[in-house]
Formats: structure tokens, sequence, C-alpha cells
């Protein structure tokens, strides 16, 4: 198979480790706007272009006459790389842009999900001015407040966490509506988030074990909003903290979402809807979708994918997907990014640092390069953004972090860190008994 995929992060490295795993039968292009060492090794071709150009990436990937191609970012969906792709008859793994705005415009989200599910919201409002903002507040308590587009995950900021006062809020919200002329605003809530993406090809769809991911960039939430400082699964392929009848729920509301996306749009959807979810004591609620798979939980979930993703990838963008085909490992996984220690305040581009990934490789676990290149002898240089993850899979995410602690303990250079938090045993209990606190009503 000639296989075409773009991007060139964290979590389009872990994808092109899966697509191509079939190391004889087929080979690799990669559309991507900087090289990825860990890409490159794998690729037959890497072009580096833009990824808001849909014509350069028809140019690319109709020269390679591929059979198809996965997108791994948002930027080519939302810039129509997928409806010119296919336009020049190339099937492709992603949202059209007219479905991407279920990630781009989250105005258009709420809306969307008010006519199919609309018990799957908190109490929402867009608001133009400071006034409406008051009034909302005073409605419904803490709110968090959403810029409309897209700001890289860092934009939302919630009353209670980054907003200490109404005062800030308010502030806050004045700096979005001197920008955008309207910021969404919605009730605050209280409860465990959780990442539920699915495979879709038309109606057929696949769900993939639930991830939980880190936003913030320090132990215990702290710092600002970063890109995702990892993310663990379980073996059950759901959480501790979640019941049958959640999973069922948020499950049953994605595929209401892929067919009302597919009837807005007048196309089927073939991609990678994900849903982030918060599951409260009043069941689950949507926070936001995503047209793509997320990073990094895609580095859990496509080191979990077993069989021949190729296949199933290829078998999503004709719209032939067979779920039988779709199997994950029955392990929990542990994903880690290391990053710069000044990231996200700062982005440090050009630090040079030694990192062992034979020894990463040698105790079971594999690296996923990210924003990085090779410098020169054994050093790797930094690009400014999440530097490099190690994943694994095991037992238990609580086991993975005690041994992934101990290898980064002896391997990672001081000017970089991680989260020691993320998927340690006491965490995931701590988040089990918060859960468990809320649902007999008592704050947790
Ligand atoms: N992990 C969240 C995202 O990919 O946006």
């Amino acid at each position: 198979m000639r296989i075409g995929l773009i991007g060139s992060g964290g979590r389009e490295h872990a994808m092109a480790k899966a697509l191509r795993r079939q190391l004889e039968r087929d080979t690799l292009f990669v559309y991507a706007s900087h090289h990825n060492p860990g890409i490159d090794h794998l690729a037959d071709e890497t072009l580096v272009g833009s990824l808001a150009d849909a014509s350069a990436i028809v140019e690319f990937f109709s020269a390679h006459q591929v059979d198809f191609v996965a997108v791994g970012p948002e930027v080519p969906l939302m810039a129509g790389a997928v409806d010119a792709l296919r336009a020049a008859g190339v099937p492709t793994v992603g949202a059209n842009q007219a479905q991407a705005q279920i990630e781009s415009d989250k105005h258009f989200m709420r809306r969307l999900l008010a006519k199919v599910v609309p018990w799957g919201s908190p109490d929402w409002q867009l608001v133009h001015s400071r006034k409406e903002a008051e009034e909302f507040i005073k409605k419904v308590g803490e709110v968090a407040v959403k810029p409309t587009g897209l700001t890289g995950g860092k934009g939302v900021q919630v009353m209670g966490t980054q907003l200490l006062t109404v005062g800030d809020a308010l502030d806050y919200i004045d700096e979005w509506l001197a920008q955008d002329s309207a910021v969404l605003l919605e009730e605050r809530l209280v409860g465990e988030e959780f990442s539920r993406m699915v495979f879709a090809s038309d109606e057929v769809l696949a769900p993939v074990s639930v991830a939980q991911d880190f936003k913030y960039a320090y132990e215990e939430d702290r710092g600002l909003m970063t890109g995702g400082m990892g993310a663990y699964t379980m073996a059950d392929g759901s959480m501790p903290f979640l019941t049958e009848e959640n999973l069922e729920q948020a499950d049953k509301l994605m595929a209401q979402v892929i067919h009302a996306l597919g009837e807005e749009s007048g196309a089927p959807y073939r991609g990678v809807l994900y849903g982030q979810f918060m599951v409260t004591a009043r069941g689950i609620r949507v926070i936001e979708f995503n047209a793509r798979l997320g990073d990094p939980e895609a580095i859990n979930v496509m080191t979990l994918l077993e069989g021949d993703p190729a296949q199933v990838f290829f078998d999503i963008a004709r719209g032939q997907l067979d779920t039988a085909n779709v199997h994950f490992a029955k392990s929990a996984s542990l994903t880690k990014y290391i990053v710069p220690a000044e990231y996200p305040e700062q982005s440090i581009k050009g630090r040079k640092f030694a990192f062992d990934t034979a020894k990463v490789e040698a105790a079971g676990f594999q690296v996923i390069f990210a924003s990085v290149q090779a410098a020169s002898g054994d050093l790797w240089e930094t690009l400014g953004s999440r530097t490099l993850a190690v994943v694994g899979l095991g037992e238990h995410p609580g086991r993975l972090c005690e041994s992934m602690e101990a290898l980064l303990a002896e391997l990672q250079p001081d000017t970089l860190r991680h989260r020691a938090d993320i998927g340690s045993r006491e965490l995931i209990e701590q988040k089990t008994a918060r859960m468990a606190a809320l649902r007999r009503g008592e704050q947790g």
C-alpha cells in the first residue's frame, strides 16, 4: 500500500509507527510542517510545507499516487485539504471542512449538540457584552470562558482555577470581546474528564480505548494549560471512575453527532471524532469535540492498536470499515511528554541535550519524537514545544508510571521536565474516590 500522512508531531510519529507496521508491503509519504526524526526514519519521502496549503498537499500526494491519506492535525482539516484530496480522487481519513467546524467553532458545536442531544451540554451562552456576561454568571455561578475559535488548547480559562474572582473572569471575557466580539460562556462542570475517540466510516463506528489527558503544565494540575503533558488508558478500555452507563451514553451521543455531521455537511464522516467529556454527579456532559485524534492520546491508542492499522485506515477512508478488524491490546498504556523546563511559558528552541533512546527501548518503552531534531553527534535539539514522549504498555498505569519514573530519573537531562504524577496509582485512586464522593452528593 502507498500510504500518505499529514503532520509532524508526536501524534503523527505514533500514527506513522502504526501505519508503517508492514515494512515490506507498504511505503509512506509524509507532508509535514517540520522534519520529525522518528517520522523521517519511517518515511520514503517527507515534504515540508504549509499545513494550510491544500493545493500543495494534493499535488504531493497525487504525484506519489498514494492509496489513501491520513490527516493528523486540525489545520489541514480546516483548510479544506480533505475536500481537495477527495475531489482529486484520493481516499482520506479526516473530517471535511464543514465537519471540522465541530472543532474549529465552539458555538457551531454547541448549536449542533443542542439540536441532536440537548442534555449533552452544560448551560451555555454566547455573549457579546460584559453586561450579558455578568447576567449569565449571576444565573449559573462559576463559568468556563471559551474563545469560539482555535487557541491550541490554551484559550479556555475557568473560574475557580485560572480566574479567581468574578472580576478576573469579566476582565478575561473583555479581552476576548475586544478581539472576537463574542465569547462562549459555559456553566463550570465538576467531575472527572475523559477522552473518548471513535473511528468513523460512514455510519460504522469503532470506539477507541478511553484515555485521560493531563492538560496542565505541572503536577496536581498547576500552572498553564498545555497541548497535553501525557495520558493513560486502562486495560479494560474504560476508566475506574466511569460506569458502564456513562460510557454507553458517551458512545450513543458520539454516534448521533457523527450522523448529524454527515447530514449537515452532505457527506459521510470518514475520520476520527474525539469527544472530551466530563462525568459529573448528573451524568456525562461534552466539554468539546475534536475532528481528529488527540495528542497525546493518539500515542496511547496507536500503540495499543493491534493487527494491520494501515488496512483499518484504508478501509475508513473508503467507507468500508469492518469493526471486526479493529483490535486494541488488552493492556493499560501510559504516555508522558518530556518538554523544555520553561514550557509552556517560553518556547525554548535550539537547546541541545542527550537522551539515550536505546536505553528507553531496552526498558520496554518506546520513544515518540515531537518538537525535536537531531543535532551533532548523539545529541538532540529542542524546537520549542513538547519535545518527545515515552510510551509503554502494561498491566496497570501505576506500574508503568513507577518504571517510567525510574528510567527518566536516570535519563532525563535537567533542562527538560515531565509530569511525574500522570498515571500514578495514587492519582487514579484519588480520582476514583473523588468521583464516588460526588455521586454520593459530597463535595469530594
Ligand atoms: N489532548 C487534547 C487535544 O489533542 O486537543
